[in-house]
């Protein structure tokens, strides 16, 4: 299947998984972003070290691969590294020593002008949420195609598309001080994922919410995961990664002291399924799925 078949596909997986009919052509321009070739990481750490100003050492020798499509959790006590690693894939940090490569080309080499291009391809959600406040949720997630060159039509066309299927259809008009944070963090999904970029970075993406609300979040964020975007998400809540299954990465004082590749025979599960085992609930209804 060529690049662009691929990502449509993802797309419609996703509106499949939203009971939302697609319209193909939608789908086809929806995604611009580039993915890596055929067997290269997503994102590949080589004895990565990161020193901060004055000395301290947040990352030692952070030696990893990530593969497309898979979900990982960085994981790790408080000052373990975590949002480091992050921001040093987003190119907002620079590593001390060592090679950070995501889809192949190394991080080092790109010009600080270019930069903004290169952050076209990461879709970044935070712990808190960080929308516009005078903006409403239109206009939030409209904001991320308008500095990525998107035409007035385009936005018209694909803001309410994403916001229906990151199920906030009747928020449009909204302000975020009117919406619970779960809303919130879902708006922020939506602007981190309009550009449909092949890597999302989440940092404690639930960090801020309740459980039952952590669970729609993480339902969501595995969801876009399903449509081929490989997911990096920094996180301190246990019980979701141990009910969760996938690969884990821990660090302690910026060393990876662990990296499993857990729960894969889970794979194939469909996301009421899966949120139904997030829930403890294993009598969920898959049948009510929306034929994923
Ligand atoms: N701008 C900075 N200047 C100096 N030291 C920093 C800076 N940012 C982070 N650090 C230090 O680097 C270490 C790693 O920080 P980082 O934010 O990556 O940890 P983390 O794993 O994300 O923690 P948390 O779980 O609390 O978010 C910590 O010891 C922190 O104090
Ligand atoms: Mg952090």
């Amino acid at each position: 299947m060529d690049e662009r078949a691929s990502k449509a596909r993802g797309l419609n997986r996703l509106r499949r998984a939203e009971h939302v009919d697609a319209a193909p052509a939608d789908a086809e321009k929806a995604a611009a972003a580039p993915r890596p070739p055929a067997g290269q990481p997503v994102v590949e750490f080589r004895g990565v070290h990161l020193a901060y100003e004055g000395g301290h050492v947040a990352l030692d020798g952070a030696t990893f691969a990530v593969e497309r499509g898979e979900f990982v959790f960085l994981v790790g006590q408080t000052g373990s590294g975590k949002s480091t690693l992050m921001r040093l894939l987003t190119k907002e940090l620079e590593a001390t020593a060592g090679t950070v490569r995501v889809a192949g080309r190394d991080l080092a080499v790109i010009d600080h002008k270019k930069v903004p291009f290169y952050r076209r391809n990461i879709g970044v959600v935070f712990q808190d949420f960080k929308l516009l406040p005078n903006r409403t949720v239109y206009d939030n997630v409209a904001y991320a195609l308008m500095v990525t060159g998107h035409s007035r039509k385009e936005i018209r066309r694909r803001v309410p598309d994403i916001l229906r299927l990151t199920g906030l259809a009747t928020k449009l008009h909204a302000y975020p001080d009117q919406l619970s944070g779960g809303e919130q963090q879902r708006v922020s999904i939506a602007r981190a994922f309009v550009n449909h970029p092949p890597l999302l970075l989440a940092d404690e993406p639930t960090g801020n919410l309740d459980p039952e609300t952590s669970i729609g979040i993480m339902q969501l964020l595995y969801r876009i995961n399903r449509t081929g975007s490989t997911v990096l998400v920094a996180t301190h809540d246990h019980a979701m990664v141990d009910r969760m299954r996938r690969r884990v990465i821990e660090l302690e004082k910026g060393r990876i002291i662990r990296d499993e590749a857990t729960g894969l025979y889970a794979r194939d599960e469909n996301t009421r399924e899966f949120a139904a085992r997030l829930r403890g609930d294993l009598s969920g209804r898959p049948d009510l799925d929306g034929g994923e």
